[in-house]
């Protein structure tokens, strides 16, 4: 891992979940802890980046050295993101962005009643794929959390998305989400490469060798 190989580079991280209001006290949401995306936010840091991280809620200290951005809901880590888009090189999207949301948020807490509740969910933006839809595009990361197939269900996101590199990572019960550690398989035309599981600022540090060298063979094509 060598620090600098990001120096002069603009990153902007997503990081944890996000939350979709069912009502003012009520929401739906996922077990990101935001490990994951503050670890790299971090790590590109040490290698020299210029960091914003835009993150869901979550428990965690912003990391020195970092401008952090705080949103609830996807539709404002969309906009957040749009707004730090220009002038970005890397876009790492390690956020656990909510597919869908309540189709309408109550304005009252919802009264309970004896008959069964149903939630009119909609699909939420995805992010990831509007900023390698975009143009300019930075060199754009995905992750994937899958719980089965990793491989297959990993290059059929990376392509579906346009993505220059996708982190694909299990996830269930003690694995990927609110976890201390991880493993990420690696994925990007023509290669990929598998990374132990290990602590997450440890992981973090080998995924951000691998994206600044790809970035500069890209770069330099
Ligand atoms: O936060 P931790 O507890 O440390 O856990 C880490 C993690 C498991 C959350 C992390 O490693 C991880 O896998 N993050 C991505 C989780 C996810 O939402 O995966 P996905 O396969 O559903 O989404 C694929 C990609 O599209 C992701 O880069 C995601 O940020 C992005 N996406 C998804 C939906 C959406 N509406 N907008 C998006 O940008």
């Amino acid at each position: 891992f060598e620090t600098g190989r990001l120096a002069g580079l603009r990153v902007l991280v997503t990081a944890g979940p996000t939350r979709e209001a069912i009502d003012p006290v009520r929401y739906v949401s996922n077990r990101s802890s935001g490990r994951m995306g503050y670890a790299v936010a971090a790590a590109a840091r040490e290698a020299g980046a210029r960091v914003t991280l835009v993150s869901g809620p979550v428990a965690l200290d912003g990391p020195p050295g970092i401008e952090r951005v705080m949103v609830e809901t996807a539709e404002e880590m969309r906009a957040a993101v749009r707004a730090q888009l220009p002038g970005c090189d890397i876009f790492i999207g390690a956020a656990a962005v909510a597919d869908y949301r309540p189709a309408q948020a109550a304005a009252q807490k919802l009264k309970k009643r004896d008959a069964n509740l149903s939630l009119d969910l909609v699909r939420n933006p995805d992010i990831l794929a509007e900023v390698a839809q975009g143009e300019p595009r930075p060199f754009t990361v995905g992750f994937a959390a899958e719980t089965g197939d990793l491989d297959a269900n990993a290059r059929t996101k990376r392509m579906q998305k346009s993505l220059d590199l996708i982190a694909a990572n299990l996830v269930g019960p003690g694995l990927g989400f609110d976890a201390e550690d991880n493993a990420l398989t690696l994925y990007w035309e023509g290669g990929s490469e598998s990374l132990p599981r290990q602590s997450k600022p440890q992981l973090a540090r080998e995924l951000i060798a691998i994206v600044a060298q790809r970035f500069h063979d890209a770069s330099s094509d």
